[in-house]
């Protein structure tokens, strides 16, 4: 992990952030190689899943809904972890993962007094000062709030959403009643979400402000185990095409007594991180909670009406649910690759995926004179009309290369000076580093055919 955390500061992937006031714990800020590359899963996430499905519509709901929207989710009252402090170096730990580090044993989910004993009786120590001395392990909520206005006496308290679901859920009637949607039908929408966590500090793998991309599929219940299965291999394919090797991601399957309070089947996705094997993304059957949840709060029927038997009942939903950092930290640890060269120097190449890689094409003029730069621009400003290409003319060509390659630039394009003569360049591919001639006139078809 350090060597990638390296990378993406060097070369502008993910930065620190707030670093000139000494950093903010786990805040990151996407540097402009990270910023295309979050950018490109999103694009491509919605123009597999919203774009080209008949049976698929996107939103874009507020972060902040009606506060009742938590309490009728049941997040007000069950979105809580355990933690505990100690006392000796004031570093606050999640308690469960503590006591899974230390002992080996899956602790998720118990109260607050068997979490208390089982640090206490094993003499778990703290990772960070090596002392047992912590406080009893106490439940906080985590969704962060903050106040309106006051208007009158009433309390002013809002919740940042924790997922970006529940907006789906508050939107289903305006989508029934304006969309003419039939079952099943699913709503995507991508949005950040936030959570309060206690992070162990795996970059960005737990967050406190980060980006879901979920669908709420609609259903009779009657389709869910078939729809589930359809879901879970959608995923697996989502996996692939982003570029993740298929023997690193497997599946999950939540135990019973640890679904959450909404679900009647969970099975993650899980990738092995270098820190181990974490989930990347999750499918959870929420059966009909959500909607009978804002029934019964809301005083509003939240039901479909057949258009052909026109029976009315409330839809189940199943819900693919996929975390935007996730995917970027999975596709840059699966990318990340050293190469020993022949000359016996370490090559680092990022291996993205053609079509997730932030710069598709490096146009280089060999030197800033004798008329290669114009020419190299001249190609330069022909690419920019359908790829993310960059203009390199910084330092020796081969700084330049080993640059492009730690980016991830599938193929650079050189301007040299028998450019002149024979209207051609050369083209360097990432992997191979093979280098081919290819005239100017045919580059344009050249690239398109490979990107
Ligand atoms: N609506 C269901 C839901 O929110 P979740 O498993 O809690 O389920 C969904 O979150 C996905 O969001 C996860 O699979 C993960 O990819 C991402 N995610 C969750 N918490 C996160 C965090 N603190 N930081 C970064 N990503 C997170």
């Amino acid at each position: 992990m350090d060597k990638i955390i390296s990378l993406c500061k060097r070369r502008g992937f993910v930065y620190p952030g707030s670093e000139i006031y000494g950093g903010f714990a786990n805040s990151y800020t996407y540097g402009p190689y990270g910023a295309e590359l979050k950018k490109n899963i999103k694009d491509l996430w919605w123009k597999i899943f919203v774009q080209s499905r008949r049976d698929m519509v996107g939103i874009d709901g507020g972060i902040m809904l009606h506060p009742r929207t938590w309490v009728a989710s049941g997040h007000v009252e069950g979105f809580n972890d355990a933690m505990v402090d100690c006392k000796n170096c004031k570093a606050r730990h999640r308690a469960d993962h503590l006591i899974e580090g230390a002992l080996n044993i899956e602790a998720e989910g118990l109260n607050e007094a068997d979490l208390t004993k089982l640090i206490e009786e094993n003499d778990v120590k703290c990772p960070k000062c090596g002392k047992k001395d912590f406080t009893a392990a106490r439940y906080f909520n985590l969704m962060f709030t903050t106040q309106l206005s006051k208007t009158g006496d009433e309390d002013s308290t809002v919740y940042l959403r924790p997922e970006t679901a529940q907006a789906i859920f508050l939107t289903y009637k305006n989508i029934v009643d304006s969309m003419r949607v039939k079952l099943p039908f699913g709503v995507a929408q991508i949005g950040k979400a936030f959570r309060n966590e206690i992070t162990p500090g795996n970059f960005v793998f737990r967050l406190l402000e980060f980006e879901q991309m979920e669908i709420e599929y609609f259903i009779r219940e009657e389709q869910w185990k078939g729809v589930f299965d359809d879901w879970l291999k959608s995923m697996h394919e989502w996996c692939e095409l982003i570029g993740l090797h298929s023997e690193k991601c497997h599946e999950y399957e939540h135990p019973k007594e640890k679904l959450s309070h909404y679900s009647r089947r969970t099975v993650d996705i899980v990738y092995d991180f270098p820190f181990g094997r974490s989930e990347l993304y999750g499918l959870a059957y929420r059966t009909d909670f959500d909607l009978r949840q804002h029934a019964e709060h809301s005083g509003k029927t939240l039901n479909y009406q057949d258009p052909i038997t026109n029976e009315r009942f409330v839809p189940h939903v199943v819900e693919p649910t996929f975390g935007v950092e996730r995917s970027l930290l999975a596709i840059l640890c699966d990318a990340y690759t050293e190469e020993i060269l022949p000359d016996g120097d370490t090559r680092i190449v990022m291996k993205f995926a053609h079509h997730m890689a932030p710069v598709k094409i490096a146009v280089m003029p060999l030197m800033k004179k004798d008329g290669l730069d114009m020419i190299a621009e001249k190609i330069f400003d022909d690419l920019i009309i359908d790829y993310a290409v960059e203009y390199d003319d910084g330092g020796s060509i081969g700084k330049r290369y080993r640059r492009q390659d730690e980016i991830g630039t599938p193929y650079c394009v050189t301007v040299d000076y028998e450019t002149k003569d024979d209207q051609a360049v050369t083209v360097r591919d990432r992997d191979s580093m093979e280098q081919v001639r290819v005239k100017i006139e045919e580059l344009g078809e050249w690239l398109g055919q490979r990107l």
